[in-house]
């Protein structure tokens, strides 16, 4: 088994708190996207990078106590984490895995794989994806959930919205990872042998005053921190973590523009 010395984002209590928050924006979406892919009761789901949990509580939801999800993911701050609100859920049937996707000795079948956000941060998803979906029976579901993260900003753009837009995409680039992996999805799941995906993007947007889409983007700013000083994208001084989400707000209110969060882009397909 391998650690997560190379996963961008870390798993800080903050950085967790931030999954978290993320989580909650992004719930709708999710069990839109999973209700379209053909989750239902009884299945035996395989969660990817489960981070926290929150994807593997939803698909628990979903498959009901016939079913079964196990969320696999390389981070042990994450997974103990997500196994302490297991616990606070009071859920029997949700279970969790510690190890590399890249790597790990998983055998079994299950009746569905799914993952949001994750692809993204695996140099060949599409070898991963291969390998999993080999694990789906036939018929079986295969559905993932990246960002295109160029969706989000603010309508009309401001200055700051540019900033921050700029700020976020800029760290994936320059990190060697996609910031709208979620538009090539189906292109991801071709090359992984899953032919044929459904691909549907489904973004939210908050009102001026609704400090929800502020939060989140200061959030991710603050864990992108040490990657945008070393990549020299901005400096601590210009991007002024503490002032940030204030900063965003006002702007949102001042100039009266809806927030708008990245896409999230979900891809399914069955496995022939
Ligand atoms: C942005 S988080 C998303 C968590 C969760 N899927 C969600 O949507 O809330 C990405 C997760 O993928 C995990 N991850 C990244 N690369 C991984 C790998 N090679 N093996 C296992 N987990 C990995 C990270 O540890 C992290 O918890």
């Amino acid at each position: 088994m391998t650690t997560d010395t190379t996963y961008l984002l870390g798993h800080d209590p903050a950085e967790l708190a931030r999954l978290e928050h993320q989580a909650q924006i992004l719930a709708p979406a999710t069990t839109t996207v999973l209700q379209l892919a053909g989750i239902v009761p009884g299945m035996r789901v395989l969660d990817l990078g489960t981070g926290a949990g929150d994807v593997a509580f939803q698909v628990a939801e979903l498959v009901g106590p016939t079913g079964s999800v196990v969320g696999v993911d390389q981070s042990v701050q994450a997974l103990a984490f997500a196994a302490h609100r297991t616990e606070q859920r009071g859920l029997t049937n949700v279970s969790f895995l510690h190890d590399d996707l890249r790597t790990v000795p998983i055998t079994g079948q299950f009746d569905a794989v799914v993952g949001r956000l994750v692809l993204l941060y695996l140099p060949d998803p599409h070898d991963v994806l291969r390998r999993f979906a080999g694990l789906v029976r036939k018929g079986g579901v295969v559905a993932m959930m990246e960002y295109e993260m160029a969706a989000a900003g603010a309508l009309p753009p401001t200055a700051l919205s540019e900033q921050v837009g700029f700020w976020v995409t800029e760290s994936f680039r320059r990190s060697g990872l996609d910031p709208s992996l979620g538009a090539r999805l189906a292109q991801v799941m071709r090359r992984a042998g899953l032919d044929g995906a459904t691909m549907l993007g489904l973004q939210g947007y908050c009102e001026p005053g609704d400090r929800t889409g502020p939060r989140m983007a200061a959030g991710t700013i603050r864990t992108l921190l040490p990657v945008l000083g070393k990549t020299g994208i901005a400096t601590p001084a210009e991007v002024d973590i503490e002032t940030l989400e204030d900063r965003i707000a006002q702007d949102c209110a001042h100039h009266d523009v809806i927030f708008k969060f990245p896409t999230l882009v979900g891809a399914w397909a069955r496995v022939a």
